[in-house]
């Protein structure tokens, strides 16, 4: 990624992509009532105020104090705020809300942290070829964007009353798509980023060729009607469908359904952002993989894996291979549901100048699809020298690869090769999944 560009060229647009950055993880924050900065929504993680210190820590410690060798103004914070948890089964950490600073002491923090990362920026040029080259704005920029996502899913979880809902846009109608499977002839699938290209996280690298065989696609993510069927055939209660570590961790649960679906009286409603609804059928359901592979064996077929995931993506039947699903276009509203135009799924099927060239729906936006791919490094895989846990830390087997992109993924992260990742018994990201067979 060393390239013969410098920073100074860019300056101006990465400093402009920064401070849209830094208004979507501040909006976020601006949703929360007084008092919930101190709330752990997702019991795996943090509380939120981590996070309100960890954006601003993150960019701190990689570019003034790391590049550049600014001393520390508070080291505890930029210890406190560096980085968060991984959720693992079981453990979940159990500190009192007062073991954080106030509110204020890490505004102020964050107000110093900003204002050294700026003038950070206007030395640039005269610093490390990470910095120079732009690699490590850009890692800021896609880190805090990344958190951006997080941010939205664990205010998912937080009660509506401890939030204030934005103005909301309306999904377009969806289409009256039939429930079908498409055939993809044999093919390759490029995965991956070529080394002189703009920039990638380091699991994105080395680009490579995969030969895929033939197979059958779902046209559409399975949706909250489908799974209901599962349910309903006693999905939840059969251990047959299950691993044995999904069955143990699905027993566990408070209640054995899609995390977000409430069960009353008169039906199924589902959990959205701001507002329960009744269960929309026709939008994807969120699920673990646990729960989107227990459905597969039911169902007798499979998860994709992450290059066929691909080759259905972005394969064409002249056997080119394109950007995106539907072409080289940058990513515009009307390709999918995805860059924060809104919160929630909207009904499959419901962009269709975001099809892909075998016809295929929603393969990029409206959940993020998980694949039977374990999380792992590419060969040629080295690990960014200034962030080396970023990927590596999680090439343990117990991580696997999803594709596409949810309502709240940044249209820069829409990228063919990037490559997102989580544990089987995570339940909060908005996670979607559709399968395959031979
Ligand atoms: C790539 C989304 C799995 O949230 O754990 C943010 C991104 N890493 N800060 C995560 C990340 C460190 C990461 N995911
Ligand atoms: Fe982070």
């Amino acid at each position: 990624m060393t390239t013969a560009r410098t920073i100074i060229e860019d300056r101006t647009l990465l400093a402009e992509r920064l401070a849209d950055a830094r208004s979507r993880t501040d909006e976020l924050f601006d949703l929360l009532a007084p008092g919930a900065l101190h709330e752990r929504p997702i019991p795996e993680r943090h509380r939120l105020i981590f996070y309100l210190g960890h954006v601003e820590a993150f960019d701190w410690n990689l570019i003034p104090r790391g590049a550049l060798g600014r001393p520390s103004f508070d080291s505890a914070f930029d210890q406190l705020f560096a980085f968060g948890i991984d959720p693992v089964d079981g453990g979940l950490p159990n500190e009192p809300a007062s073991d954080w600073p106030p509110v204020e002491k890490v505004r102020e923090y964050n107000r110093r942290a900003r204002e050294a990362v700026d003038r950070a920026l206007d030395h640039a040029g005269e610093a490390a070829p990470e910095l120079r080259d732009g690699t490590l704005i850009q890692v800021a920029i896609e880190h805090r964007l990344m958190h951006a996502e997080t941010l939205a899913y664990l205010l998912h979880q937080l009660p509506t009353n401890h939030k204030r809902p934005p103005a909301l846009v309306a999904p377009p109608p969806p289409r009256a798509l039939k429930r079908r499977m498409v055939r993809i002839p044999a093919g390759r699938a490029a995965l991956g980023l070529g080394r002189d290209t703009a920039f990638g996280w380091d699991n994105e690298f080395d680009e490579h060729v995969v030969e895929v065989p033939s197979f059958q696609i779902d046209l559409t993510q399975v949706t909250n009607g489908g799974f209901l069927e599962f349910l309903r055939a006693g999905g939840y209660e059969n251990r047959r469908w299950w691993a044995d570590d999904d069955w143990a961790w699905q027993s566990r649960r408070p209640s054995q359904n899609p995390h977000d679906w409430l069960r009353r009286s008169d039906g199924w409603y589902l959990r959205g952002m701001f507002h329960e609804t009744q269960l929309p059928l026709d939008a994807p359901v969120v699920v673990s993989l646990a729960e989107a592979r227990a459905y597969a064996r039911w169902a007798g077929k499979r998860l994709p894996t992450e290059a066929e995931f691909h080759r259905a993506a972005y394969g064409t039947p002249d056997g080119h291979e394109r950007a995106y699903p539907w072409g080289e276009d940058e990513p515009e509203a009307r390709h999918g549901n995805f860059d924060f135009h809104g919160w929630d799924p909207a009904p499959v099927g419901s962009f269709p100048a975001g099809d892909s060239a075998f016809g295929i729906a929603d393969l990029v936006g409206n959940g993020w699809e998980w694949t039977a791919t374990t999380f792992g490094p590419f060969d040629g895989f080295v690990p960014f020298p200034f962030y080396a846990g970023y990927s590596a830390n999680f090439f343990d087997g117990q991580h696997f690869v999803m594709k596409g992109g949810s309502p709240r993924t940044a249209a820069c992260m829409l990228r063919r090769s990037f490559r997102n990742w989580f544990q089987p018994h995570y339940p909060y990201a908005c996670t979607t999944f559709r399968l395959v067979t031979r």
